[in-house]
């Protein structure tokens, strides 16, 4: 008899769904959002939008978004707090600097900590004026300038940020990535046509959160599964690249387009893994997804080296150091690099039960507990950041 595989879904891709409410806030008339990723970093968008004068409702599985155009956004009455989400922050910065008005923005202790001026440096050259004024910053709407501006890292933040400015500018700037950065912002834009007018809008299942339950397969024996409807916008897949080259069995089906993007289901299989290299030109296609392979590497046969990743030291956490702690606390042999890590495979009965620290880091968090049922007795510290980007972790985990 043919065995019947768990067909699961999971949550709206969370860059897709930031993108959505802000570019819906910019065009005129009625956006809805279908399967909307609802999570702490998104609803900071929401609020944001909100504070800007756009009406955003909230119904059971989706947002409608009530733009007024271009010019329809309005001065704020207080700081802006943009939470964890540095995608929020940035991106916010970009449409502020075109604004008539003045506005603050702030965040959380780790979002204060993170660096700014990739997005401020060419805001500037296009005549924007933000300054970091004690916990906030302040942006001075100015009239912009459209710029050719070659970013020193590949990031689709300050790729957005840019090309959200140039809207209230000529509309021709060039940016040149040196990597491939995720294109979501430009399949969007293009998505609402020239003249930004309100659309509905499908978000596929995000490619991010789906990695845990590939990953979780992959080191389960005998498990298998379908995960429906993921986004697999080439910019994004290299979580799939990385682990075929591992020895993982995933298959890609049902390929089809929701919005400009495109979908599919992907199907995996338990499978035997061995040790790879993960350098560039694939990190910029995999930069959230690292930490979890790290951890797929300690289960390997084989040493893993990830290189190129300087990067992850700027994010939520610095995220080289909290996985390789998480990984020396379970009895894995791992050693730093300046931009990475080397990873030797151990065998699950040589692992321990520790208490992790996720440093308050959803991607950490979510990267150790997934092994809560293959190492008995394992925990994470501060693990209700899930919510950050994956407010239903628990549930679908059965944890
Ligand atoms: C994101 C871009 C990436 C990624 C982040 C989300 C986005 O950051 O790490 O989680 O939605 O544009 P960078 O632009 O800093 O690479």
């Amino acid at each position: 008899m043919k065995k019947k595989i768990r067909k699961i879904s999971v949550p709206g891709d969370k860059s897709i769904t930031h993108r959505a409410i802000i570019i819906g806030s910019l065009a005129r008339g009625k956006t809805r959002i279908i399967n909307p990723l609802v999570c702490d970093d998104t609803m900071s968008t929401v609020s944001a939008m909100r504070s800007l004068g756009i009406t955003v409702l909230k119904e059971e599985k989706s947002l409608t978004v009530l733009g007024h155009g271009i010019n329809g956004l309005k001065k704020p009455s207080y700081i802006i707090d943009c939470g964890n989400s540095a995608t929020t922050m940035r991106l916010l910065m970009g449409i502020l600097s075109g604004q008539e008005f003045d506005s603050y923005l702030t965040g959380d202790e780790s979002l204060m900590k993170r660096p700014m001026d990739r997005v401020i440096i060419p805001l500037s050259q296009m005549g924007a004026l933000i300054t970091r004024e004690g916990n906030a910053y302040h942006i001075s709407g100015r009239k912009l300038h459209s710029i050719n501006y070659t970013m020193p890292v590949s990031s689709a933040q300050v790729k957005s940020a840019i090309m959200l400015a140039d809207l209230f500018a000529e509309r021709n700037s060039v940016i040149n990535d040196p990597g491939k950065s995720r294109n979501h912002t430009e399949l969007m834009l293009d998505y609402f046509g020239k003249t930004l007018k309100g659309k509905k809008i499908i978000i596929p299942g995000d490619i991010s959160s789906a990695a845990y339950h590939i990953a979780e397969t992959l080191i389960s024996p005998g498990a298998e599964i379908i995960i429906k409807n993921v986004g697999i916008n080439e910019t994004r897949t290299g979580f799939i690249d990385v682990i075929r080259s591992m020895g993982a069995q995933v298959q890609i089906k049902n390929k089809k387009s929701f919005a400009n993007e495109p979908v599919a289901d992907i199907h995996v299989r338990n499978s035997a893994l061995y040790g790879t290299s993960i350098k560039n030109p694939v990190i910029p296609r995999v930069i959230d997804e690292i930490p979890l392979l790290a951890v797929l590497a300690a289960f390997a046969e084989g040493k893993t080296e990830i290189r190129d990743s300087s990067e992850l030291r700027l994010k939520e956490s610095d995220r080289i150091n909290s996985v390789i702690q998480g990984l020396k606390s379970i009895g894995v042999n791992v050693s730093e690099r300046a931009d990475g890590m080397d990873i030797t495979g151990t065998m699950p009965e040589d692992m321990q039960a520790a208490e992790i620290d996720s440093y308050a880091d959803h991607r950490i968090a979510m990267s150790f507990l997934i092994l809560t049922h293959i190492i008995p007795g394992l925990k994470v510290k501060n693990k209700e950041c899930v919510a950050v980007s994956y407010p239903t972790f628990f549930k679908d985990f059965h944890i």
